[in-house]
């Protein structure tokens, strides 16, 4: 590919405010296939705001959201979704009465736009549960498939989360505080799966994350927001050892914790 082809995701002084205050600062980034980027920064630093306004939940006050170099930022949330945008929400999009298998299916069924009509062939039908099934294994969740989502133990519900995601086969992969609320022993099972997402080529993450050290494991770049703006932005070791994240960032968490 020629250097100047527009990358996979690009955020043009991207700036949202709310009444008087600017919750993210005309923020400027580029996001190219098979990287991972961890986006960090102290609470309140405007991280989930500006995964919101790149994934479609919020609209921006000024600026550009590019996916392929084409401008995304006046269109809704469900066809970023649909031009290859993923957000793994907080279980918001789970079916909870619904199998696990069911829930994946659907994800399939709405990525192919195959609806539940009688024209459907029962071959298709056939491959959307094996494919169902391949996602469940690579999820560890097959042994539950036939389970209701809100019978799964929260980490499985987040794995599941996760299987839906793959399911819709997105480009760019959006994870905020992926391991909130998890057990010791489901962190790494979450971590494992983003690290093996990172690993197919083409697909691009971004990562909100707190803890350092699975930042440190995942990303291959690390962007640090304080106060709505983009204050560093680099090889991990670089960025966390830089004085703005060891100052305004680690500073900060410490007095958190
Ligand atoms: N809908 C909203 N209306 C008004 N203010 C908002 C809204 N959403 C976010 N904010 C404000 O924007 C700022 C950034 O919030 P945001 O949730 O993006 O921070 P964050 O970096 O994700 O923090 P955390 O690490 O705690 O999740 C905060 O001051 C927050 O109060
Ligand atoms: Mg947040």
């Amino acid at each position: 590919m020629p250097a100047s082809s527009p990358p996979v995701l690009e955020t043009e002084n991207l700036t949202i405010r709310f009444g008087g205050h600017v919750a993210v600062d005309s923020v400027s980034c580029r996001y190219e296939s098979g990287s991972l980027t961890a986006i960090v920064g102290p609470n309140g630093a405007g991280k989930t705001t500006y995964f919101n306004m790149i994934s479609g939940q919020l609209k921006a006050s000024a600026g550009q959201v590019r996916l392929y170099g084409n401008d995304i930022t006046g269109l809704s949330a469900p066809a970023r979704t649909h031009r290859g945008i993923g957000r793994a929400f907080q279980l918001t999009n789970l079916f909870p009465n619904l199998s696990v298998l069911e829930n994946v299916r659907l994800a399939i069924q709405s990525r192919r736009g195959i609806g539940l009509n009688l024209l459907t062939r029962a071959s298709s039908f056939g491959s959307l549960i094996e494919e169902a099934e391949t996602l469940l294994d690579r999820t560890n969740l097959l042994e539950r498939a036939g389970e209701t989502a809100a019978a799964l133990p929260h980490g499985g519900q987040r794995r599941l989360e996760v299987a839906v995601l793959l399911a819709l086969e997105p480009d760019v992969l959006m994870f905020d505080e992926p391991t909130a609320g998890m057990s010791a022993d489901e962190v790494p099972v979450i971590l494992d799966l983003i690290r093996e997402i990172k690993g197919d080529r083409t697909k691009t993450v971004l990562l909100v994350e707190h803890k350092m050290d699975v930042v440190r494991s995942l990303a291959d770049r690390i962007i640090v927001l304080h106060n709505g703006a983009l204050v560093a932005d680099g090889p991990p070791d670089e960025v966390i050892a830089s004085p703005i994240v060891q100052e305004a960032y680690l500073g900060v968490r410490k007095s958190h914790a």
